[in-house]
């Protein structure tokens, strides 16, 4: 059984992010469960997956006020280029590699999830983002600098080491 499984725990009550999150969670354990044969093309779609995921929650910073270099956003940068890293890795040949990162792409998802996105979705709710349309509620409520940070506890140094530890 994959080391990740959905939970309450993991639910930011933010419908189309809780979507997307479920299905990364399920993709990665389909990663996790494959066979060697299967692993490269589960991972490279993890990576399409991901790679869309990253986008939205990017152009929903973007359009809500946050600057193009915020720390959440350079993490997204960070991860996804470590995932094609680890696809190059397994198209050469080192499985056992991307099989780890995969390992280690949970824990990191959990921190990421229950932080920067949190502070996220609770930030798309103050402007009253509708994270289907893009419209926004409350532009009053939009900040007047760009923000660089995530607005959450990981906006910090943890944030950075934790990008950093999947890479
Ligand atoms: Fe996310
Ligand atoms: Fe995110």
């Amino acid at each position: 059984m994959a080391a990740l499984q959905w939970s309450e725990a993991l639910v930011l009550d933010a419908p189309v992010m809780d979507r997307t999150h479920e299905e990364f969670v399920v993709l990665l354990s389909e990663v996790e469960d494959a066979q060697d044969d299967q692993l490269l093309a589960r991972w490279s779609g993890l990576i399409d997956h991901t790679d869309a995921h990253f986008s939205r929650e990017d152009q929903w910073m973007q359009a809500t006020g946050f600057s193009s270099a915020n720390c959440h956003s350079v993490q997204h940068k960070v991860v996804l280029q470590a995932m094609r890293d680890g696809l190059g890795a397994g198209q050469r040949g080192d499985l056992a590699f991307v099989r780890e990162m995969a390992r280690q792409l949970g824990a990191w998802f959990v921190h990421h999830a229950q932080t920067m996105d949190a502070g996220l979705a609770l930030h798309l709710r103050s402007v009253g983002l509708d994270m289907d349309t893009g419209e926004i509620a409350r532009p009053d409520a939009l900040p007047v600098e760009p923000l660089k940070g995530c607005g959450s506890a990981a906006c910090s140094t943890v944030a950075e080491e934790s990008a950093a530890a999947v890479v």
